[in-house]
């Protein structure tokens, strides 16, 4: 069985999340589900990023210690991926014993292969995004990323040989071309790299919050050191060889635009050092707005994913999220794009098709499944059918969602014009057309039963209460993608159970 691993950032404890935390894990979230209904072995792992000095300071502004106020949070984060379906396999904390192993392995190693020493550090430091910015001309710069102000800070410091590997890793990046996606981020990081590498100041004196440096406890690593580690400990580095072997390395690292330097210059620089293998992919989306403006805690718009998830419901939700923009681009969050896209596509095209094949055959057939003969209209809904799934294999992938369910909903399309063209309302009224009548409910069974798996991974729920009300709950060809390889004319004898409509319309 091939494997594949996927994660998530690993999400801040200083603030609650939000919109833009649940979009990397819901996308995740469907890429998992998708690989274990392709049959791989998956590892889907998320977490949260504990340590520096922006968690102490947020703490210490709450009275609370920096454990207390993770403790919080992490619960916050758990009880929303319980709330979202997320399927993740582990939720890491760097908080964990696991974690301090693991960083403090890695730090030796890249300390052996002669790429850590000890220096004199001043720069310009970001404690917002936990970044140096070097080369500002202003006497007090703000942040170029948030625009919060800078501080100086000068320290003895652990440098890490970044500027060495500046060579290695342009090849890299020319050489595997799917390492940076899309495109555009990565000629961003291609021209990065070329301006020319430096080396790294990866710890600190000024607080206590983190991981110590082996040897030198009065050091403590860098927040960003520490925080990419995390994905090698999730597959078991350094103790649990058996797990290590079979995940590392990572398959995907999904990530925002944000971050994009940290996870595809620092981080595989890092690995190079310690002599481990870099990750398969690294893709980076875009921003969410929320109507129109950046979402922030001073204009008070900052969308809260379980209450929109609670009020709208939690599948339609996860669909507006892949469905309204291209992975990859930014997008802007609106309560009338969202209800206008559960109306109509959810509602409208999804539902009503659904529950309108059912009706007809629990209607004309007592619910039983027919069985069905192929001619000329059942072969055309065949082909746009075969079409889907082989765009389906071919774009998710490549997390290309928003194509993804374009190609479903199209097929959605195609049902709905095949069941106006053969109008079996009218067959239901000659006793003659009876088989013609039966193939055209069992062809528009099959085809739902194909839709099914398709919006499966998007909507899990809908996925479930579809498959029961198609009476298929407990079939053993349900939830694996080798069962769409063939078209059937017949089900085991069974039948339908008509139940709630799957997307009721938000007035
Ligand atoms: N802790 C680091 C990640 C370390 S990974 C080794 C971090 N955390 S974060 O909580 O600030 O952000 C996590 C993710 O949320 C990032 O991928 C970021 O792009 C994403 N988003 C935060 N705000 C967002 C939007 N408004 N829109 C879309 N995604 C956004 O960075």
């Amino acid at each position: 069985m091939e494997k594949f691993y996927l994660t998530t950032p690993i999400y801040y404890v200083n603030d609650v999340p939000h919109i833009g935390h649940a979009y990397t894990t819901v996308a995740c979230d469907v890429l998992a589900r998708y690989q274990r209904m392709n049959g791989r072995e998956v590892l889907f792992l998320t977490g949260t990023d504990e340590h520096g000095q922006k968690i102490e300071r947020a703490a210490r502004e709450r009275g609370l210690e920096p454990i207390g106020l993770a403790d919080q949070v992490v619960e916050r984060y758990r009880q929303l991926w319980v709330k979202l379906n997320i399927s993740n396999d582990d939720f890491i904390r760097t908080s964990q014993e696991r974690q301090y192993r693991a960083v403090a392995e890695i730090w030796r190693r890249v300390k052996a292969n002669g790429d850590i020493y000890l220096g004199e550090y001043e720069d310009w430091y970001c404690v917002h995004d936990e970044s140096f910015f070097t080369g500002l001309q202003d006497e007090k710069p703000a942040c170029p990323d948030c625009g919060r102000p800078l501080e100086k800070i000068k320290e003895a410091s652990y440098f890490f040989r970044m500027s060495k590997y500046q060579e290695k890793l342009l090849q890299h990046i020319e050489s595997h071309p799917e390492f940076i996606t899309p495109q555009t981020r990565k000629n961003e990081i291609v021209s990065f790299v070329k301006g020319g590498l430096r080396d790294l100041s990866i710890s600190r004196t000024t607080f206590r919050w983190g991981i110590p440096v082996p040897d030198d406890p009065g050091h403590i690593i860098y927040v960003w050191f520490d925080a990419l580690a995390n994905y090698l400990t999730g597959a078991g580095f350094p103790d649990n060889d058996a797990r290590f072997s079979r995940f590392w390395p990572a398959d995907l690292h999904v990530i925002g635009k944000d971050i994009l330097r940290f996870h595809a210059v620092y981080w595989p620089t890092f690995l190079m050092a310690a002599g481990l293998p870099l990750p398969r992919r690294v893709f980076a989306h875009g921003w969410w707005t929320v109507e129109g403006k950046k979402m922030s805690k001073s204009l008070g718009n900052v969308v809260d994913p379980g209450e929109v998830a609670a009020r709208f419901g939690v599948d339609a939700f996860r669909y507006f999220l892949l469905r309204e923009v291209p992975f990859g681009l930014d997008g802007d969050y609106s309560q009338t794009a969202l209800v206008g896209r559960i109306n109509s596509d959810l509602a409208n095209d999804l539902g009503n098709l659904f529950s309108r094949v059912l009706a007809m055959v629990t209607r004309y057939r007592g619910g039983e499944y027919p069985s069905a003969e192929i001619g000329p209209e059942e072969k055309a809904l065949i082909a746009a059918a075969e079409k889907a799934r082989d765009e389906y294999h071919r774009l998710l992938p490549e997390l290309a969602f928003q194509s993804v369910l374009i190609a479903v909903w199209e097929l959605v399309g195609e049902m709905n014009r095949y069941i106006d063209r053969t109008a079996p309302w009218n067959l239901a009224k000659d006793p003659e057309k009876k088989g013609r009548l039966d193939t055209v409910l069992f062809t528009s069974l099959e085809a739902l039963r194909w839709i099914t798996m398709f919006v499966s991974p998007f909507l899990p729920d809908s996925g479930t209460e579809m498959l029961k009300q198609l009476g298929l709950a407990g079939s053993e060809w349900n939830r694996d993608f080798s069962f769409l390889s063939e078209w059937r004319k017949s089900w085991p004898p069974g039948r339908v159970q008509r139940g709630p409509a799957l997307f009721p319309r938000i007035e």
